[in-house]
């Protein structure tokens, strides 16, 4: 624990953390990775495949598992417990995030707003709006949710999400009206071909008897400007008309304006929730839930290190205990101890470097780790803000006081700059940073990690 504890120190300092960041890098693989073992040194001439030594699916697809053992159960449990590749969609498995809730829910209910949910990538937005429409549809809300592209239009979007409110909650329409009876939806009274913001507000307007929540995902990934402001002047439309119809947005942004952009006539009908990172308590009951999924047991003390890990990001936790859950496994074990998250950044540190742009891993290698990396491990750090813009302020808060902030600022101006890995911003009063590769802060904040676990270790041997 006292190594344990060192270690925590050493990385993170003492200091209270802002509770801005970004985390990981823009694809999220599934880390459950085997390798094949290494082929034995063989004389000239082919070698016969090894049938018996090629690595194995091991999760069967079908049936149940022929071996009983608990491993292998909870080999097939792991995937629910901990998979970082997917939202959560049941209450079972979702953590924490109750002030988050309470606050969407008295926004919904009580001021009758649309919400934008913005944040950085991983920290759990798509989650949330799997509970929150949950529990709306709990309270007789109809909720329809949508995932907006790059290429997404607005008519299309809206048609398909219409196409799930059925046709009697119009004023116009009687729930025994043969078309009602048919099972007619609000779709089939849109206009045909392309329809503006207007005709969708009207036909909005017209919605009685119910609550309707339309939640939109991924808005950040929306290049037509078209759409955002048709979706600004739905939101003013639906307002002025007071009808029962409320947006819930969701992206990855650092604030609200960015995702909707700054149309004063809206501001009032719009409320901003920023997503928070982790709380340590949230950090545990993450793990706990996946404990108990998995049948498999973590170190208690090992939540310390996992949040400061993961930086309160849920998909870095999750990433996390699941390397370290299928380490454990695959050695027969179902506890996991420290080592088995040492071990899960070496995966990690490998992950993220294949996630970097081929030129850009390249120079990162090339990076110098004085001290053990502390001074790249302010900046990954202070690089973790949802839209990865980052200054003096979000390093002052990881430095450790202001000597090294100004080195930390003397790195990033020389070295980093001139090895083409920063971009610069230096319209505002003082220059503001950003990792030109979106993977590249979470990289650093992994090796580094990696790198100071390893210069631990070494002290300790030498102590013994
Ligand atoms: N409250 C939570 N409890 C448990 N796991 C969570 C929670 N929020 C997010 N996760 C996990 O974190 C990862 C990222 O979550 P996601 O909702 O996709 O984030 P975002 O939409 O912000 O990118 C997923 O693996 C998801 O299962
Ligand atoms: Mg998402």
């Amino acid at each position: 624990v006292t190594f344990l504890n060192r270690l925590l120190k050493r990385w993170f300092g003492s200091k209270a953390r802002p509770a801005n960041n970004r985390n990981p890098a823009n694809a999220y693989v599934n880390g459950n990775r085997r390798t094949a073992p290494a082929r034995p040194k063989s004389a000239a001439g082919p070698v016969a495949i090894e049938s018996e030594r090629l690595p194995r699916f091991r999760i069967p697809t079908v049936g149940r598992s022929t071996e009983r053992s608990d491993i292998a159960k909870a080999r097939l449990k792991l995937r629910d417990a901990f998979t970082p590749a997917q939202p959560v969609t049941e209450r079972r498995l979702f953590a924490g995030r109750l002030r988050v809730l309470a606050n969407l829910i008295e926004i919904i209910e009580e001021r009758l707003a649309h919400v934008v949910v913005f944040g950085e990538r991983g920290i759990g937005k798509t989650s949330l709006m799997h509970i929150l429409a949950d529990l709306a549809q709990e309270s007789r809300y109809r909720v329809v949710r949508g995932t907006c592209g790059s290429g997404s239009r607005f008519d299309e979007i809206f048609r398909t999400l219409l196409r799930d409110i059925p046709v009697m909650f119009l004023k116009s329409v009687s729930p025994t009206d043969q078309e009602s009876e048919a099972g007619a939806s609000l779709a089939d009274h849109l206009p045909e071909g392309r329809f503006n913001a207007q005709e969708l507000s009207e036909l909005l307007g017209q919605i009685t008897g119910t609550r309707i929540l339309i939640i939109l995902d991924e808005y950040d990934r929306l290049e037509s400007e078209e759409f955002r402001q048709s979706v600004a002047e739905l939101i003013k439309n639906l307002s002025d008309l007071a009808a029962p119809v409320q947006l819930i947005i969701a992206g990855v942004s650092a604030n609200l304006h960015e995702l909707i952009g700054y149309i004063p006539s809206i501001r009032r009908n719009v409320i901003g929730v920023p997503m928070p990172k982790l709380t340590k308590d949230e950090v545990r009951s993450l793990i706990q839930i996946g404990e108990n999924a998995s049948g498999i047991r973590f170190d208690k003390n090992l939540t310390d290190l996992v949040h400061a890990l993961s930086n309160g990001s849920p998909y870095m936790v999750r990433l996390i205990c699941h390397h370290a859950s299928l380490i454990a496994l695959d050695e027969g074990r179902l506890s996991i101890s420290q080592r088995d998250i040492e071990k899960s950044l070496e995966r990690m540190v490998e992950e993220a470097h294949a996630r970097l742009a081929f030129r850009t891993a390249q120079r990162a290698d090339a990076l110098r780790m004085d001290d053990d990396g502390r001074l790249l491990s302010v900046v990954s750090r202070a690089a973790s803000t949802p839209d990865g813009w980052f200054g003096q302020t979000e390093l002052q808060a990881y430095a450790k006081n202001d000597a090294e902030r100004a080195a930390a600022t003397a790195l990033i101006e020389a070295e980093l700059t001139r090895e083409g890995l920063i971009d610069q911003d230096t319209s505002g009063p003082e220059a503001r940073y950003r990792f030109s590769d979106e993977g590249m802060a979470n990289y650093l904040w992994v090796m580094v990690a990696r790198q100071q676990f390893r210069a631990q270790r070494m002290a300790k041997s030498k102590q013994a």
